[in-house]
């Protein structure tokens, strides 16, 4: 395949040079997580401070937006009509004025296809200048395939598995910031299913997305800018095995007895629309 030069790779250096050099219209899927401009000189009180090897997270926070529109703007062009980004931040506080993801995202030539919580259920600052921040999102972003906006529909065992997702942070790496195994493993089989495809990450640190992809069977890019952790993704990639059971546990999630359509046919309790004799005490 013409593609395969670029295929179950991981290229060092900045993600926006990098993402400048591959072609266009050839990567399936996308999911990541940006250094998020934290400042490194402010402290969390629980967990120690994120410090990355080989970069510095303390942009103008202008400057930073503008980066990460062309980066976004890169996956773009390299990501097929049809194809889909997933993008994990959070919201920011500099001097009490909130940072929203949406800011920069807005400004991108993306549709932005939804806006999932996920709830970390702990965080490292438990400061009370406001309720206790455990969510980070994850931003679905969409490109579409000629007039098409809205896309293909998911799976119902896919989809039911609602916007809100439930998964603690990530404690067995030695990496500063990685996400969960789950997570791009819930991202990759709810969009693929059983279709093979490329899976891209431009800021791939301990290579988690990359070893969900590879588990599923798929080819992946990833991008980083830290010769450590593209050593030990390498090494992780390697082992991939060991990381096998907790991919498929999160498969096991995407099961669905009957769908919504199915239970309303039959009269069953389908959530805030059942009929009132049959909401029990949820309400
Ligand atoms: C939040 S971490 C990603 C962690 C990853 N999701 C995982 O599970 O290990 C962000 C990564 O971006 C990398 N990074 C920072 N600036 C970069 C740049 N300009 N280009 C490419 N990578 C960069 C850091 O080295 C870090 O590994």
């Amino acid at each position: 395949m013409k593609f395969d030069i670029y295929l179950n790779k991981i290229f060092c250096g900045d993600a926006l040079e990098i993402l400048k050099t591959l072609p266009d219209e050839f990567v399936d899927l996308g999911i990541t997580s940006p250094p998020y401009n934290k400042g490194e000189n402010k402290k969390g009180w629980l967990v120690k401070n994120i410090k990355y090897a080989g970069a510095v997270d303390n942009l103008p926070e202008e400057e930073y937006q503008r980066i990460q529109v062309e980066v976004l703007d890169e996956l773009y062009r390299i990501i097929k009509p049809g194809g889909s980004f997933f993008y994990n931040h959070k919201l920011r506080w500099e001097r009490g004025i909130m940072i929203h993801p949406m800011d920069w995202l807005r400004k991108t030539k993306w549709i932005i296809r939804q806006e999932i919580i996920w709830d970390r259920g702990i965080a490292g600052n438990i400061r009370g200048w406001r309720f206790w921040q455990v969510d980070e999102r994850i931003y679905w972003l969409y490109k579409p395939k000629g007039n098409n906006l809205i896309g293909e529909e998911l799976k119902s065992k896919h989809a039911l598995l609602t916007s809100i997702w439930r998964l603690p942070p990530e404690t067995e790496n030695p990496h500063p910031a990685p996400f969960p195994i789950e997570l791009p493993t819930r991202i990759i089989y709810s969009l693929l299913d059983d279709r093979k495809g490329i899976v891209i990450d431009p800021y791939c640190g301990s290579g988690t997305t990359l070893v969900a992809a590879k588990l599923l069977g798929h080819d992946y890019i990833g991008i980083d800018i830290s010769k450590e952790y593209v050593l030990y993704a390498e090494k992780r990639l390697k082992e991939c095995a060991k990381e096998k059971k907790r991919v498929l546990e999160e498969l096991s999630k995407h099961n669905v007895k009957e769908t919504f359509r199915e239970r309303k046919e039959k009269g069953k309790y389908t959530g805030p629309y059942a009929p009132q004799k049959q909401r029990g005490k949820l309400f």
